[in-house]
């Protein structure tokens, strides 16, 4: 087995609380077995460019356990492997990603380690299958990876809505208020859900099961008739109506993921039209990735880029570390990209939702 001597390490894709935390671990434990750690910024955008390559000290570590964000900067636009490259007046897409291996090699890395969601993991997969020796890391706020329990990120995001809903109690019952909120998640509605019923939504509206307005009017006009006098919806962003499609808002840059935004709007109306009662509506955005990670995710991050780290020094490549509890293991990259994690219609968290009387839109 080579000896490893440096490494390099990089974050892509949306960010997440918990980055910093995996960074540290990940450089603190290379340390440790005497590695350097070179950080690469950007995403894979830093591999393309090397100029964004630079050695981390324990200086650019000491105090980002707790900081959100990610010291290295992150891109979710862009693909090594589908680069759109401007030719005169055109854009065109290029595989780039033989750059990639070059500038590996030009750094004399011995392992990458990529911190990233599906759409980073999906790339890391490409650079494997060219030879290059690489670990990923799950991250994700949207919790959509089948092959690990959890993603970081993902805890500190649903704390982050919970928080919100509770906030929004006081302000829909002092105005006897219907109040939407859209959360994020993707195709996936585990922010909604678990927000939903830890915040005390009486409507939560999920990707995965399609809803029918007459059902969510139905609970708003009994809270009313009930005497509860306000109503608290919570709708994940890839929420859609029976028969209907997903609201998506079209970008025009080279984002090459979908910009779902729009649903939580579109139902609030609705919900005012057809009952009659007083609605607002809110996007949560990006404030679900911002701030300080919750322990759960300071330490689960902490887990996997010890445990990342750990795969390298036994040689174990083309791998992604994932929570199996009580413990860390891992799964073949192709794995780790080939099943979305969404919510099972059968999870007791729905289960108990309808026991408590929620309405799913169903
Ligand atoms: O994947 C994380 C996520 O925050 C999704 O929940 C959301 O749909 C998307 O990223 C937003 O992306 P952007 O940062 O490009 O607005």
């Amino acid at each position: 087995m080579k000896k490893i001597k440096r490494i390099g390490v990089l974050t892509g894709g949306g960010d997440a609380p918990g980055l910093n935390a995996v960074i540290r671990a990940v450089v603190k434990s290379a340390f440790n077995r005497n590695w350097e750690v070179i950080g690469i910024r950007e995403g894979f955008e830093g591999l393309l460019n090397i100029s964004k390559a630079k050695k981390i000290t324990t200086k650019d570590i000491t105090g980002i356990l707790n900081m959100g964000g990610t010291i290295l900067g992150t891109t979710n636009r862009g693909n090594p492997f589908q680069h759109q490259v401007k030719v005169g007046n055109k854009v065109v897409v290029r595989d780039l990603s033989n750059i990639i291996v070059r500038n590996f090699r030009k750094l004399k890395l011995d392992a990458l380690v990529a911190i990233g969601g599906d759409g980073s993991l999906g790339i890391a997969k490409g650079l494997k299958d060219k030879g290059i020796p690489i670990v990923g890391v799950p991250k994700t706020i949207d919790n959509d990876l089948k092959a690990t329990v959890i993603t970081f990120g993902y805890d500190t995001a649903v704390s982050t809505a919970t928080d919100a809903l509770d906030k929004l109690h006081s302000t829909a019952q002092s105005h006897k208020r219907v109040m939407v909120v859209e959360v994020m998640g993707r195709y996936a509605g585990w922010i909604a859900l678990n927000s939903g019923v830890a915040g005390g939504a009486d409507v939560i509206l999920i990707p995965e099961i399609p809803f029918n307005l007459d059902k969510v009017c139905a609970k708003v006009k009994e809270r009313y008739q009930t005497k509860r006098n306000f109503c608290i919806v919570v709708v994940a962003e890839g929420a859609k109506p029976v028969g209907g499609q997903r609201i998506v808002k079209a970008t025009a840059s080279a984002s090459r993921v979908e910009l779902l935004v729009g649903i939580g709007n579109m139902v609030a109306e609705e919900i005012s039209k057809r009952t009659g009662k007083e609605t607002r509506s809110m996007v949560l955005g990006h404030l679900q990735r911002g701030g300080n990670p919750t322990t759960f995710d300071r330490l689960v991050g902490t887990r996997f880029g010890t445990a990342a780290v750990r795969l390298i020094a036994e040689g174990k490549f083309g791998r992604m570390v994932c929570l199996r509890p009580p413990n860390i293991g891992s799964v073949p990259l192709e794995e780790a990209i080939s099943q979305l994690n969404t919510v099972p219609l059968h999870s007791d968290v729905i289960q108990s939702g309808r026991e408590l009387g929620i309405c799913f839109g169903d």
